[in-house]
């Protein structure tokens, strides 16, 4: 089949691939590990169903407004100026298809062929791709461990040439859980405004942060309106990944734009999922800290377990909801041990084959030598994974 140019220069997201790797075995009756999806696993707030049930009962069930209906963009501005100090009104605010679309739409009106993309790395697997599909061109800022994966604004000046159009921050990060803290945060913007580039903040994991940080946004310092666009979504916040609900916010002009691509592309999003995402924006927040402390507790048992894991190191994640361990000694031999494979995308295929344990490769998050374990699974099945690592890294399953 002839296929464009166009699709031929994305691939399949690599996490969906786990995913669906996984449960493959899964449907075998195999007990996978699971540590791939991205996603909470604790259920949508009930108010929140409630609402999208009383939407249905009511037959809010037509078309609406194409960049959402008017009292969600007035919710979300209040809301992300409630919890995060910005000042957006609603024709500065449109509603899409999830956070990705968001992003994708921004992409799609901002960046041309010739145009360079700035992205810090490791990196959340989606965002070069949806650059190359905007015909621009991705660069890569590495960022360091011993930094908590945070980027400096020293770095992303360097990389700045008189192509680029945008740099992507997503704080707390996907897939290392850096987070940039606010000084660094405005350092980047004065750099972006000096250099006259687009700061778009990806903020989906916003109230997922461990202490010491707390939630922030780059909309809320001095001077950011003309050149901040934050895409928020409520996929993580509120445990609504299958609703489909994200947003722009971003000046009236780049508004109007990504309203006129969705009019001729996905119309709006769900009337019912708006009706949904109404009331996580209004309704009571409640539940965020109730997750955020499961996490905590996931989070520490998880580092602390894969740090005991000898040629395995782990940062603490300052946010999100992932451990990203660097077990590049395990691709050499040393220490008295055989090198375990070539690669980590190797290494992940043979941790679900021999161990059934399900992992994201670093190679998907431009970090070969890492691996990605979400810990949005039970403490439980934390404890079975660990097991199983721990074994399989000891090579006791070579042995076997
Ligand atoms: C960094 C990052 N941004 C955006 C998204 C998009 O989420 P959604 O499209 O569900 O809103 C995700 C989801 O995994 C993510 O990890």
């Amino acid at each position: 089949m002839h296929l464009t140019d166009r699709i031929n220069r994305i691939q399949i997201s690599p996490t969906a691939a786990v995913i669906a790797e996984a449960d493959k075995l899964k449907s075998r009756g195999v007990d996978v590990a699971d540590f791939g999806p991205g996603e909470p696993d604790f259920p949508t707030p009930e108010h929140i169903k409630k609402a999208a049930i009383k939407a249905i009962e009511e037959n809010k069930s037509k078309y609406t407004p194409t960049g959402g209906i008017m009292p969600l963009r007035e919710a979300i501005c209040a809301w992300h100026k409630r919890e995060l100090g910005s000042s957006c009104e609603a024709k500065e605010c449109a509603v899409s298809v999830g956070g990705k679309h968001s992003i994708f739409n921004v992409m799609s009106v901002l960046v041309q062929q010739g145009d360079e993309v700035i992205i810090p790395a490791p990196y959340w697997v989606s965002f070069p791709d949806i650059v190359k599909y905007a015909h621009g061109t991705p660069v890569f800022v590495e960022t360091r461990p011993e930094d908590g994966f945070s980027v400096k604004a020293a770095a992303i000046e360097k990389a700045i040439t008189p192509k680029t159009k945008l740099l992507i921050l997503n704080s707390p990060s996907n897939p290392t859980g850096g987070v940039v803290p606010p000084d660094e945060f405005e350092r980047i913007l004065a750099v972006c405004k000096k250099h006259n580039v687009w700061l778009m903040g990806d903020e989906c994991y916003s109230h997922f942060t461990y202490e010491p940080h707390k939630p922030y946004s780059i909309a809320s310092a001095a001077g950011s309106k003309e050149n901040v666009i934050i895409i928020g979504s409520v996929s993580k916040t509120f445990a609504m990944t299958g609703w489909r609900i994200g947003y722009t916010l971003g000046p009236e002009a780049l508004i109007q734009a990504l309203i006129k691509l969705q009019s001729q592309s996905t119309s709006n999003a769900t009337s019912i999922a708006q009706y949904a995402a109404l009331e996580a924006m209004r309704g009571s927040m409640e539940t965020v800290p109730l997750m955020l402390a499961e996490y905590a507790k996931r989070r520490k048992r998880i580092v602390e377990g894969l740090r005991a894991i000898p040629g395995i190191t782990c940062e603490w994640p300052g946010g999100a909801f992932y451990a990203f361990p660097d077990i590049s000694a395990h691709l050499s031999s040393g220490a008295g041990r055989p090198a375990l494979a070539k690669s980590c995308t190797e290494i992940s295929r043979l941790l679900l084959e021999k161990a059934h344990v399900a992992v994201v490769p670093g190679e998907a998050f431009g970090a070969p030598g890492y691996l990605r374990l979400s810990y949005a699974t039970s403490l439980e099945r934390i404890d079975e994974g660990l097991r199983r690592l721990e074994r399989f890294f000891s090579r006791a399953e070579a042995a076997a």
